[in-house]
């Protein structure tokens, strides 16, 4: 791969309720940040798409796929997002509020802390780096790689190509209307964060 794009899905119903986890859809804001996201892509021949198997992903790359003439999807489990456990589907309020424990030693170590059956960041990476590798080898030699994830996924990849002390990773600026987009080879590697939509 030459060129990786790294785009987050749309806004979900769960993302304006505060919500982590689950599987719920694009609002309208969130197909429109998908369709901006296609329009911008539209420009480029990208070769690959991959997804998690979550809806909000899924929904979000057909707006790219859409935009091309020959473009393979595949969705992924190693993408979807961070298992919260016994938090899944909770606002962070209420974790707060049932489980205050859980929130004070998250923010703690938010990245060495493991949800109750569920997974943490520390316990991430291996998933995400067997996600990478699996995407780069199914797309070979392609030019142009999308792959769209989620906050925490999308924090672990970029970690994986930009340098970050492990304390900061949880707090890297994922934001929906924009994308990164990763040049890597063995003498450089450039990074561009391309927004989108306003
Ligand atoms: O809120 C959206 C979301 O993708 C949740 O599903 C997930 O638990 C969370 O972000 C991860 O971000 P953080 O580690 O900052 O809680």
């Amino acid at each position: 791969v030459r060129n990786l794009y790294l785009a987050r899905h749309g806004q979900t119903e769960y993302n304006v309720m505060d919500r982590i986890g689950g599987d719920s859809s694009l609002t309208e804001l969130g197909h429109r940040q998908a369709s901006c996201l296609g329009e911008y892509l539209k420009n480029y021949d990208i070769n690959y798409v991959f997804t998690s198997k979550k809806r909000r992903s899924k929904q979000t790359a057909q707006y790219v796929v859409d935009q091309m003439e020959n473009c393979t999807v595949i969705p992924l489990p190693e993408f979807d997002e961070i298992n919260a456990g016994v938090c899944e589907d909770m606002m962070y309020s209420e974790i707060k509020e049932k489980y205050p424990e859980i929130a004070r030693d998250r923010s703690y170590d938010k990245y060495g802390y493991i949800y109750p059956e569920g997974e943490g960041y520390v316990t991430l990476k291996e998933r995400v780096d067997r996600g990478l590798k699996k995407a780069l080898f199914l797309s070979g030699n392609a030019e142009r790689v999308l792959i769209v994830g989620h906050q925490a996924i999308n924090r672990m990849i970029l970690s994986h190509f930009l340098f970050r002390r492990q304390e900061d990773v949880p707090y890297i600026l994922v934001p929906q209307n924009s994308l990164f987009h990763i040049i890597s080879t063995q003498q450089k590697k450039l990074f561009e964060l391309v927004k989108f939509m306003d």
